[in-house]
């Protein structure tokens, strides 16, 4: 499905949405016809006659619309209607207009490749209406939309790939595609050996009990005249069943989506490259899957990090920091002028925000309210949580330089941010941050514009705080 923008008057289509405040609708004439048939002006009401769905909101700000979009596809996609065109009565602005556009073309995901039978989808497009040609730069609009949510999109697929399929290896094979569909992108795969000259220790540990490798993935943007560079880390555990410290059944299931932060930084730099930004950036995805075996990493296992500090192994089900330990310490080689990973984390970030927000930590307090007001401008809800000396203490280890997880309960998401700081230099402490995206990564019972399975959580944060700083560069 695509979505386009018509001006004027005269646009052909097969179907019409038409949007309204609550308080105007009902003033209407065409509620008064309506009214007749029961509706009251809450939600929608699809008229035959018409073959118009009219849709009532309390506010026709750019959440609602955004998510009426996802609504009107999920509406209309099987039903005999290949082209719907969607009216705002001469209310549209550039805000709204995008609001709507991204929400449909997200709205429209849905996981169907494990089903024999393929659910019908005959809506081919969404228009949006502009009859008074309110709207400049609408091709501009509809690229950036659609680029965005393409790769969304794409995310959301391979995280929702089985664990059986998308194994580290195969993660690097979807990478090394990326690169040569890009023509623009750069790929290096580092295998075992590889990590293993590097000293990536606390990487190899995690993924020791697995048949299948774990895989360094490193793919590079470099555009001609770019001022910053900018390096993505993403937390690829292709699998996390808590290896020795193994996680109760319950809390297994989903843990394919543990790779979510992984796939979102390819989803990134794939958008960044095909937007053209003049931004330098790396994406570094630490694939691993976390197993359980006779050679298992175990508890009470000290590590050699890359940096070189040393890690008491108290849990192994807190995984995500030790290949991202390693992982970020490969970043900073890259002299980065600002480093943002991305991670299902903790379930503690999930217990501490929702499970619809991702949390934003790291040391410099500005470049995180940027981040946070850049990410929720995007549709994407995230919060800050702050980091103190407090709770630094509770990483401390007796017999190491730093332990794996914290001697209190509280606090976790935290204590996990504190952790991967340990890893950052001096020199990057500032340019860093680190977004936990364990409570929106994936959504078991479908909210705003995502359906059922990965969200692509990560991904239109992540390409807004780059378009930013391409704008100030
Ligand atoms: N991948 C999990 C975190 C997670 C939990 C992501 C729920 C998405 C949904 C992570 O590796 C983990 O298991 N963390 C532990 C850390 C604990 C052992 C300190 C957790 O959150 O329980
Ligand atoms: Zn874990
Ligand atoms: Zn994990």
């Amino acid at each position: 499905m695509k979505v386009s923008i018509a001006q004027g008057q005269n646009i052909k289509i097969d179907a019409n949405v038409c949007i309204a405040k609550k308080s105007d609708f009902t003033k209407s004439a065409s509620f008064k016809k309506l009214k007749a048939f029961g509706f009251e002006g809450e939600g929608k009401f699809f008229s035959q006659e018409e073959k118009t769905l009219y849709v009532c909101l309390e506010t026709l700000d750019s959440e609602s619309i955004r998510e009426i979009g996802a609504q009107i596809v999920r509406y209309f996609k099987a039903l005999p209607y290949k082209s719907v065109g969607v009216n705002l009565e001469g209310k549209w602005n550039e805000k709204n207009a995008y609001a709507l556009l991204i929400g449909a073309l997200l709205g429209a995901y849905e996981c169907i490749v494990y089903k024999s039978k393929k659910p019908p989808f005959v809506l081919k497009e969404l228009i949006l209406c502009d009859e008074k040609a309110i709207l400049k730069d609408t091709q501009n609009m509809v690229n950036k939309a659609t680029i965005i949510a393409e790769n969304v999109n794409f995310v959301r697929e391979i995280i929702n790939t089985i664990p059986q399929v998308a194994t580290p290896k195969y993660l690097a094979k979807i990478a090394k595609q990326v690169s040569k569909d890009s023509g623009q992108i750069e790929c290096v795969v580092l295998d075992e050996n590889d990590l293993e000259k590097e000293k990536m220790n606390a990487f190899l540990a995690v993924n020791r009990a697995s048949n299948n490798p774990p895989r360094l993935i490193h793919l590079a943007y470099k555009p001609k005249g770019a001022k910053k560079r900018i390096v993505l880390v993403g937390k690829g555990l292709t699998y996390d069943c808590g290896g020795l410290s193994l996680k109760p059944a319950d809390y297994m299931v989903t843990m394919k989506a543990d790779k979510s932060g992984g796939c979102a930084v390819m989803g990134i730099i794939q958008a960044i490259a095909a937007l053209g930004v003049k931004i330098e950036v790396h994406s570094i995805i630490g694939a691993a899957e976390n197993m359980i075996g006779g050679n298992a990493y175990k508890p009470d296992d000290v590590l050699v990090s890359r940096e070189g500090k040393t890690i008491e192994v108290r849990n192994t089900d807190a995984e995500g920091r030790l290949v991202l330990a390693d992982c970020l310490s490969y970043a900073q080689d890259l002299n980065p002028d600002v480093l943002i990973d991305f991670a299902t984390l903790t379930g503690a970030c999930v217990v501490a925000l929702g499970e619809y927000t991702s949390g934003i930590m790291g040391h410099n307090t500005a470049l995180k309210n940027r981040f946070e007001s850049i990410a929720l401008e995007s549709g994407e809800l995230m919060a800050t949580l702050p980091f103190n000396r407090h709770i630094k203490k509770l990483i401390e280890s007796k017999i190491a330089d730093v332990c794996n997880i914290s001697s209190s309960r509280y606090g976790g998401a935290i204590s996990a941010g504190l952790f991967l700081s340990e890893f950052i230099r001096k020199e990057y402490q500032d340019k860093w941050l680190h977004i936990d995206i364990a409570g929106p990564a994936y959504v078991e019972k479908e909210w705003d514009i995502n359906p059922f399975g990965a969200s692509g959580a990560g991904v239109r944060a992540g390409v807004e705080f780059i378009l930013d700083l391409a704008s100030k560069a």
